[in-house]
């Protein structure tokens, strides 16, 4: 009996765990067997699991997408998507991924700026693990911290956070739909980062599952990896699953403007006094810039206004005091000025409507789902007149509607440590650049809109960082080069690698080299490990 027993259960071991006949099944049907095997429960998975095949697909496809530049016909998609709603769905996803040798992209908020977390250019057949369900929030304003699951947006953080207490936020982006996942993962910085630093910055605890799918808290996974994650960028490393952060202090009462400033009410002079204060400016104050071609008041005439947007951490009668010490110019009057709560600036921030409420970051819609291409760019010194003028003349000149984005730092970012975290673009950084061109629908000529972003770009070298020419992270931008095989060699990637990270790259090397020798964790720019003889593989 027993004997037979063991020949029944060999059998069964042979049937549905070797892997050259697990191959001989479609794809889809051996992961799922595959996964049933490798979980402690038996799980219907098909209910969260959608092939081409199922009506879904698309849609799920599509609304996690955030560019739809990488979801056109043409490009590649992926043979699943799985959606799990547990960790241990996670980590049964990347044994079999490994078993099967059918390579994962994991999404979050699916923000990639270059599609990265739902299109592979690379590698074919590739799977997309989905973390939408796994979204939980706990906040314990006690402890003045919040565990957060990677797939639940920063506009759900910034509400649960503010159901709990009107007087806590947090400091990550504007955009409500980005997703903790990659956004923390690469660093993350918005309207009161001069204040409180990056999101990554305020992180103390993690739970990530590596490559042998097990699960690593901070103290199971170490200081480096601990260290790696904290601004590295997503999908080189693990899945995070969550995230325990610090939440901050954030003041009853803050006030928010926009003022306009266009040529000819001297918006070169107001930039170029702007650029001497703008990392000087009180912590409290964020004053960033929006460059965009507008409509002078002349009719039939073409302008450049630039748009100097304001989150104060404060009430609007100190804010009137910052800004006629630091920039009277502006001509800031009370009348200009909003006061709200933080939780209602944050709507304001992210360009929605008046008076919409909370709620709506709740939702997991897409606010500004448009085509787009973005680059980015530090400045450490001042950009002359003369520089801003052809810079306003190639806008005033294109048929393009682009936007520029100035996002002054100093405060705390000029106190933290450039090997602190892997994001090491702090102090002796004025403002960060982002060149943004977006368009409507498929069918406007993409390269034109690309390539007049990279012509900026190119205008623009003699006045940023150089050597390197440094860029954000979460900004991503394969123009800046990428690994194209599935071993990248580093001094290769080191071309873009040394922009996003300076030397902290090698270090990220290093991390990688031993938690993911064998680079099951990969993308077009994911860090590559220091390994260059391919492992034989033991299979069977
Ligand atoms: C409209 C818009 C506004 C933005 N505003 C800001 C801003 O104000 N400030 C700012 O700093 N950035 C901003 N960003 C950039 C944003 O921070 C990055 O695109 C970020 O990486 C998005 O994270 P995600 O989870 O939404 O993206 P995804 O596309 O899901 O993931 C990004 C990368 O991380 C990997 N990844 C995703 N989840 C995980 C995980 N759980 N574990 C490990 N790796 C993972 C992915 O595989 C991919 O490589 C904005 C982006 C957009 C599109
Ligand atoms: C997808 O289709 C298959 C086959 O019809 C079905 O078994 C499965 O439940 C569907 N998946 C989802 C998520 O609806
Ligand atoms: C300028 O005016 C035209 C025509 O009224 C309008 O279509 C366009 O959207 C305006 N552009 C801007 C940037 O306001
Ligand atoms: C928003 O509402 C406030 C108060 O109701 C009002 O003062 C302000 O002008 C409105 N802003 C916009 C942009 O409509
Ligand atoms: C990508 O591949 C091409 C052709 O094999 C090679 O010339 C190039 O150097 C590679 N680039 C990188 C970054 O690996």
């Amino acid at each position: 009996m027993a004997c037979s027993g063991s020949s029944i259960l060999l059998f069964f071991v042979f049937l549905f765990l070797h892997p050259s006949l697990l191959l001989s099944l479609p794809i889809q049907d051996s992961f799922l067997q595959c996964l049933s095997k490798n979980s402690e429960f038996s799980f219907p998975f098909s209910t969260i699991f959608y092939t081409p095949k199922n009506s879904s697909y698309t849609t799920i496809l599509q609304s996690s997408a955030q560019n739809p530049r990488f979801t056109t016909p043409s490009l590649p998609k992926p043979e699943f998507i799985f959606t799990p709603l547990q960790e241990s769905h996670i980590q049964a996803a990347v044994i079999c991924s490994k078993q099967l040798g059918i390579h994962l992209r994991v999404l979050s908020g699916g923000h990639d700026y270059e599609g990265l977390s739902y299109v592979s250019e690379i590698e074919k057949p590739f799977i997309v693990v989905n973390l939408a369900n796994l979204r939980s929030i706990s906040v314990d304003i006690d402890d003045n911290s919040a565990w957060v699951q990677a797939g639940a947006t920063i506009g759900e953080l910034y509400y649960r956070i503010s159901e709990r207490s009107k007087n806590h936020g947090f400091p990550a982006g504007i955009c409500p739909t980005v997703g903790v996942g990659g956004h923390i993962a690469g660093g993350g910085y918005g309207p009161i980062f001069r204040k409180y630093g990056l999101a990554a910055d305020n992180v103390i605890d993690a739970r990530i599952i590596d490559a042998h799918g097990r699960v690593l808290d901070r103290k199971a996974m170490g200081k480096d990896l601990f260290w790696a994650i904290r601004g590295g960028g997503g999908g080189s490393f693990g899945i995070i699953t969550a995230w325990k952060v610090k939440v901050v202090p954030v003041p009853p009462t803050v006030t928010f403007f926009e003022v306009s400033k266009t040529l000819e009410q001297g918006a070169i002079k107001l930039l170029c006094k702007w650029q001497q204060i703008a990392d000087k400016l009180d912590e409290d104050l964020y004053l960033q810039v929006v460059i965009r071609l507008a409509n002078a008041s002349d009719k039939g005439k073409r302008t450049v206004s630039t748009t100097y947007k304001a989150l104060f951490l404060g009430g609007a009668t100190r804010l009137l005091h910052v800004m006629q010490e630091s920039l009277p110019e502006l001509g800031l009057t009370r009348k200009d000025c909003m006061e709200s709560s933080w939780i209602d600036s944050m709507l304001y921030e992210a360009y929605l409507p008046n008076n919409t409420s909370p709620e709506i970051l709740l939702e997991r819609k897409n606010l500004f789902k448009n085509y787009f291409k973005i680059k980015s760019d530090y400045a450490k010194e001042l950009i002359s007149e003369t520089a801003l003028e052809g810079l306003f003349e190639m806008l005033l000149t294109s048929e393009e509607s682009p936007r520029i984005i100035l996002v002054p730092y100093g405060g705390v970012m000029s106190k933290i440590s450039e090997s602190q975290t892997p994001y090491p673009h702090r102090k002796g950084n004025l403002f960060l650049i982002a060149y943004m061109s977006s368009w409507k629908d498929v069918s406007e000529n993409a390269a034109k809109h690309i390539d007049w972003i990279k012509k900026v770009y190119e205008y623009m070298t003699p006045y940023v960082s150089m050597n390197p020419r440094e860029a954000y992270a979460n900004y991503r931008d394969l123009d800046l080069g990428m690994n194209n095989r599935t071993r990248p060699i580093v001094e290769e990637s080191s071309a873009w690698g040394t922009k996003y990270f300076k030397d902290n790259f090698y270090r990220l090397v290093r991390v990688k080299t031993r938690v993911d020798p064998d680079n099951f964790f990969r993308h077009e720019q994911s860090i590559p490990p220091a390994i260059t003889s391919i492992r034989k593989r033991i299979k069977g």
